[in-house]
């Protein structure tokens, strides 16, 4: 298993090229199979999350080809790639596939909406809690999909096609929101879709799902109203830049010190971390293309975060600022309001010297002198990243074991880090 091998103490300094987004390229390209025509997304990050999905997607009968030809490996960053489902021939998502990814559970919404069937696996338990699906059960039931659970399967049916309703969810929940927009859109009538997620990611989705001819109204604000169409064609679209990605590395810069810009984002992606991050002392101005991160000399101010949805601090960017709270001058709180256990990163942290007291959802985080190297285990795929961010400012080398947990969501991490003059460097094997 790869292993990354970090060496602290250098600034970074250069340019960072921020990806297109894992969270909106995922349930894009299962938008592929709402429809026989192409659809081409632009910007699709390499990661190892779209290739697992491009498996899964195949299994259904999508077929896909990278710049009009097969996938060659080794080239540049995001890719232009186009999806096919001419036929669905397999309407069944397997257990072995859905408990390697969880978002392949969305598969669902697409399948009974074009298929009036669909089989889908339970997703399993999960390292960052338990994740139900029963939001995404009442949703389509307030569709009318008979829903069964059966030996570990969801089995849908829709003989009679999506039907109009209105649906609230109790809690927000982006995956079930993707779920129901895309099966709303074929829907015999209008659905409304109340407190519904407002992630950019479901903006993206739904940009690119009016582009295929769908109806939809009101994405980035929690009432969605989706006016359901006989059929969706193909579409040309482009993948969102990476918001966590850009958290990630501006708090990267934050922590090691120095001077970065960060291309092809959007600040206004992310307002809260960014927010959080100035109060931090990191100077953030946005730029046409992105946004420039510096943070020179002074130390860092502790600051209290709570996640929440969209607007709010992002729950993917929580062990991240927790790495960087740890070299505050002073006590810091975290809470987490998301997701009931994620706070594996806090005993791989302490292991670097960070003194962190856990309570609940909430973390107590004492500001420390220095971090010192040491070998550390990747638990998921941010709270990986948050121990890469701790090496970059500890002393000594920090080995981080267990990063395909880092390849399933971070495109090309050590080589982004090592052009801005980090030491960072993957150990095979
Ligand atoms: C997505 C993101 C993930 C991010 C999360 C929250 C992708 C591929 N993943 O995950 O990176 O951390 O949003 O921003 O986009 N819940 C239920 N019942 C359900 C569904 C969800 O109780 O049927 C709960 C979850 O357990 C969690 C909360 O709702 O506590 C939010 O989860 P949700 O927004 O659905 O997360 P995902 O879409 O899985």
């Amino acid at each position: 298993m790869d292993r990354i091998r970090i060496v602290g103490g250098n600034p970074l300094n250069g340019v960072i090229p921020i990806s297109g987004a894992k969270n909106a390229a995922l349930p894009l390209m299962i938008a592929s199979l709402l429809t026989d025509d192409t659809l081409t997304l632009e910007n699709v990050p390499r990661l190892a999350d779209v290739e697992q999905l491009i498996r899964i997607l195949g299994n259904h009968g999508v077929d896909y080809s990278v710049n009009g030809r097969r996938e060659r490996q080794g080239e540049g960053y995001s890719r232009t790639i186009h999806f096919t489902a001419r036929h669905i021939v397999d309407t069944t998502a397997p257990y072995e596939l859905v408990s390697k990814m969880r978002a392949s559970f969305w598969v669902i919404g697409p399948l009974i909406a074009r298929m009036g069937e669909a089989r889908v696996s339970l997703p399993g338990g999960c390292a960052i809690g338990t994740r139900p699906v029963d939001l995404f059960i009442d949703g389509l039931k307030a569709l009318g999909v008979e829903i069964e659970i059966e030996g570990g399967y969801v089995n849908a049916r829709a003989p009679n096609g999506i039907q109009a309703g209105a649906y609230e969810f109790p809690k927000v929940s982006v995956g079930a929101t993707h779920v129901l927009m895309m099966a709303a859109s074929l829907a015999n009538g209008t659905v409304e879709i109340r407190n519904a997620a407002r992630e950019p990611e479901v903006t993206n989705l739904a940009d690119c799902l009016n582009a295929m001819g769908a109806r939809i109204s009101g994405a980035g604000t929690s009432t969605i109203i989706i006016e359901g169409v006989s059929a969706l064609s193909g579409a040309r679209h482009r993948v969102l830049p990476d918001r966590i990605e850009t958290g990630t590395y501006a708090m990267a810069v934050a922590m090691a010190g120095g001077d970065v810009t960060l291309e092809d984002t959007n600040a206004n992606l992310l307002d809260s971390a960014l927010d959080s991050l100035r109060a931090a002392g990191a100077d953030i101005t946005p730029t046409n293309s992105g946004l420039h991160v510096r943070r020179n000399g002074a130390g860092l101010d502790p600051v209290d975060v709570a996640t929440d949805p969209f607007p709010g601090f992002p729950t993917d960017l929580q062990a991240q600022f927790m790495a960087l709270m740890t070299r505050a001058r002073g006590t810091s709180k975290i809470t987490e309001t998301i997701f009931e256990n994620r706070f594996m990163h806090v005993q791989e942290l302490a292991r670097l010297g960070a003194d962190i007291a856990l309570s609940g959802q909430t973390a107590t985080v004492k500001g420390v002198e220095t971090l010192n190297g040491a070998q550390v285990m990747a638990t998921d795929l941010r709270a990986s990243v948050s121990l890469v961010i701790a090496g970059l400012a500890a002393e000594g080398e920090t080995v981080v074991n267990r990063v395909y947990h880092l390849d399933r969501g971070f495109e090309r991490l050590e080589e982004k880090l090592t052009r801005c003059g980090a030491v960072v460097e993957r150990i095979s094997g």
